[in-house]
């Protein structure tokens, strides 16, 4: 017999089981991958792991919570940062993963659409786009595992943002299933639509608190006829701005990526990842990594990158360059910068940052909190990267070489002041891409307006009344 950890009673979850054989996990060796999360900050416990295969499985469960009073927790890859994915600890919620709902539903190439359900990998959406000869821009480290539900919850962001947008912008009709258990079937592939709010947009990025996306329409783009990928050295942050404002002129919408990384960054893939040697022998504190995609032809391509390059040299904007002159050498590339995030937790104890603020202000950003946490707290190893070209960057702090533990993650109300303030006072945002799940929730209220903080929390009160989707996380 299934015993609960809560107050439901064990006949409710009896029949909650037998309707979903084997679908609804309780033993703790099958729920333990769905209660840590992927960076192992966070882990809790839930009363079960529900595993439905269709959006009238998920509609009954919600049902099923509702009727119980079970609080619960959507999952999707469980690859955010933010822990929203993640149950408290007193194991009384319910955690649904979407994780089985598989299939690509539709795609039509004419109208440049596709529809999927919230687990299909990222990975596999873009294969699905590519297949029907069209891309699927968004991409980021983790695309093998995040599931397109959890990309449009957080609104994720990731590496071609600059010239694609992010999740929001390339979504364009969504199916959820409410608070009370019904489904809103709002899959339209238009373009445009002014019938009303929004409510679309209300559920991408609200971290499973309004409700459980259970598929979505999204936009495809025509693929490039070519890509050209570089890593150049630059000075500092300031020139890799001058070093992108070229980039643009000279290759307008054509530049896909512009992602910055400091040296430590490329230190650390080298030694965790010796696979991944340094990409260029000239030793310099910043790199670039740049990317375009050419609608013409890998000719014009590789003359409008190569000049680009060439001039970037003459201008003593970089140092160094190494331009990708294969597929192989381009995914080296990209395996650098998508170990960042991994690489870093090898480092030891790291506090991290998901910031942005103005492009034109990363430059000073960087060099005067590099200053203020490095005079804060001597011997701090700072990690600096991210997509500059969004003006979004992973701002993080690793601890010394030995200093991990408790003593160093106990400067993090320390750090995240000197962070925030700065952000602040340039006018960004405390979270770029990731969310504010468990980790930023009690920031918001500090950094976000009194009437924001009321529109959100009556907005949740209409859309959730009982508060079982997701609570605790997002809003304080
Ligand atoms: P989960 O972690 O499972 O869930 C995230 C949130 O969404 C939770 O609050 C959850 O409750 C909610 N949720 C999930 N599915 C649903 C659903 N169907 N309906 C309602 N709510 C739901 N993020 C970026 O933005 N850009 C990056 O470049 C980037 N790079 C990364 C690189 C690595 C190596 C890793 C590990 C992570 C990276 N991330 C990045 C963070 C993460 O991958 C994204 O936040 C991603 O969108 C999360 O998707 P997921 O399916 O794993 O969601
Ligand atoms: C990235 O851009 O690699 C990520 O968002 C992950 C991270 O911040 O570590
Ligand atoms: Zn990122």
């Amino acid at each position: 017999m299934i015993q609960p950890a809560s107050a439901v009673p064990s006949a409710a979850l009896e029949s909650l089981a037998a309707s979903f054989s084997g679908r609804l996990l309780t033993a703790p060796a099958d729920t333990a991958p769905f209660l840590t999360d992927w960076i192992k900050r966070w882990s809790g416990c839930a009363l079960a792991v529900a595993q439905p295969d269709t959006t009238e499985d998920v509609a009954a469960i919600v049902r099923w919570c509702a009727a119980n009073r079970v609080p619960i927790v959507p999952q999707g890859g469980n690859t955010g940062m933010v822990g929203g994915g993640i149950p408290g600890e007193d194991g009384r919620s319910l955690v649904l993963s979407t994780q089985r709902l598989r299939r690509v539903r539709a795609v039509d190439p004419l109208n440049n659409t596709l529809t999927v359900e919230a687990g299909v990998t990222l990975l596999e959406v873009q294969q699905a786009a590519r297949e029907a000869g069209r891309l699927f821009p968004l991409s980021l480290g983790a695309e093998g595992t995040c599931n397109i539900g959890g990309n449009l919850s957080t609104n994720a962001g990731g590496v071609q943002v600059l010239r694609y947008g992010n999740a929001r912008e390339l979504c364009l009709g969504l199916e959820v299933v409410t608070a009370d258990g019904q489904v809103w079937n709002g899959l339209r592939g238009l373009r445009k639509d002014n019938t009303g709010y929004d409510l679309r947009d209300l559920f991408i990025g609200a971290e499973g608190t309004l409700g459980i996306i259970t598929a979505a329409t999204l936009k495809m783009y025509p693929q490039p006829a070519a890509r050209m990928t570089a890593i150049a050295t630059v000075d500092s942050p300031h020139a890799a701005l001058r070093l992108l404002e070229l980039a643009q002129q000279r290759l307008s919408s054509s530049l896909t990526a512009f992602e910055l990384m400091n040296d430590f960054c490329i230190e650390s893939v080298a030694r965790h990842f010796p696979a991944s040697r340094r990409p260029l022998a000239t030793p310099s504190p910043w790199h670039v990594l740049l990317e375009s995609s050419d609608p013409i032809s890998e000719e014009h391509a590789r003359d409008s990158f190569d000049r680009l390059m060439e001039e970037a040299m003459e201008k003593e904007l970089i140092s160094d360059a190494a331009v990708a002159t294969s597929l192989a050498q381009s995914e080296a590339f990209w395996t650098i910068r998508h170990h960042l995030a991994e690489a870093q937790g090898r480092e030891g104890d790291s506090i991290k940052h998901d910031v942005s603020v103005p492009i034109s202000a990363i430059g000073d950003f960087v060099v005067q909190t590099n200053a203020a946490l490095e005079h804060a707290s001597p011997g701090i190893r700072m990690v600096v990267f991210g997509h500059l070209g969004d003006g979004n960057l992973h701002y993080n702090v690793t601890a010394p070489v030995g200093g991990s533990g408790p003593a160093f993650r106990a400067q993090q109300g320390l750090f995240n002041d000197i962070v925030y303030e700065a952000v602040t006072r340039a006018n960004g945002s405390i979270s770029a891409e990731h969310g504010i799940g468990q980790l930023k929730r009690d920031k918001l209220s500090r950094y976000k307006s009194e009437v924001e903080l009321k529109l959100m929390a009556r907005l949740k009160a209409a859309f959730d009344p009982d508060n079982l989707m997701n609570p605790g996380r997002l809003l304080p």
